[in-house]
């Protein structure tokens, strides 16, 4: 399938429209930001790496019964998906306490907490993306209460799958972020997953394997997405 126009460029993919009504082409480009775009540089491969990077984890949660909007991988930068209607917002959970959670309520960075936390925060680049809850949600909107528990539900379904994943393979999968749109009027796991969007830490040495090597200016970006993908059994080709 060859994409044709342009509907959207995101931050670090494009999304195209194809010759089917409900079906997108996605394309991973090498744009890496952070802060709300206000960092931005091109690494070289991180397309490539995080497309395949993509297709591999949607597999497995495919395998383990989650539905997501996953058709297929085109090739090195580019796969298919199901055209959903996004809801604006970022589900995280966290299984370890990181990033915005240490800054905002003084937690000691690398606790574990149990149970996992559950935050949703609004998507607006301008606004830096405020924590919000679900009556701001339906107040305003952006989704409802049946739509929360679902979008919940599925998320806390993605990390132990995940969270199982990355611990066969010797890393500690700390936090993550997905993005739930409608499709045929159900709550459908959309956008990617890829080290862009969790942190991932090595088991044992704690060192950082995912975006904050690029928001932290620690280098060896991607060479580190290519080593958790390889721990993972992915072998990247064409990049
Ligand atoms: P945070 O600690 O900055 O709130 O981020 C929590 C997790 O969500 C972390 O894995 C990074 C991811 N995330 C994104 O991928 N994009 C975003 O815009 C935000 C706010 C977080
Ligand atoms: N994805 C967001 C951005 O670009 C936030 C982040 O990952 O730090 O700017």
């Amino acid at each position: 399938m060859q994409k044709t126009k342009e509907l959207y460029a995101g931050k670090a993919k494009s999304v195209y429209l194809t010759d089917d009504p409900d079906t997108l082409l996605l394309e991973f480009r090498d744009d890496t930001s952070a802060f709300d775009g206000k960092k931005v540089e091109q690494l070289e491969n991180k397309g490539a790496v995080n497309n395949q990077f993509n297709a591999f984890i949607m597999q497995k949660l495919a395998d383990a019964g989650i539905a997501t909007h996953f058709v297929e991988r085109l090739d090195a930068q580019r796969c298919l998906v199901r055209r959903l209607d996004m809801v604006p917002l970022e589900c995280v959970v966290r299984n370890r306490a990181a990033g915005s959670l240490c800054r905002r309520l003084g937690v000691e960075e690398g606790v574990e907490l149990n149970p996992p936390t559950f935050e949703l925060f609004l998507k607006d680049d301008e606004l830096g993306d405020p924590m919000v809850n679900d009556s701001h949600a339906e107040t305003f909107g952006w989704s409802n209460s049946q739509q929360i528990a679902e979008m919940k539900k599925q998320t806390f379904a993605v990390n132990e799958v995940l969270k199982k994943l990355f611990a066969d393979a010797g890393m500690i999968l700390v936090d993550y972020k997905l993005e739930f749109g409608l499709y045929r009027g159900e709550i459908l796991l959309g956008d990617e997953f890829s080290p862009d969007g969790c942190r991932i830490w090595d088991a044992d040495t704690l060192e950082k394997m995912d975006k904050d090597r690029f928001r932290q200016g620690l280098g060896s970006v991607i060479e580190f997405y290519r080593e958790v993908g390889k721990r993972l059994g992915i072998e990247f080709e064409n990049c």
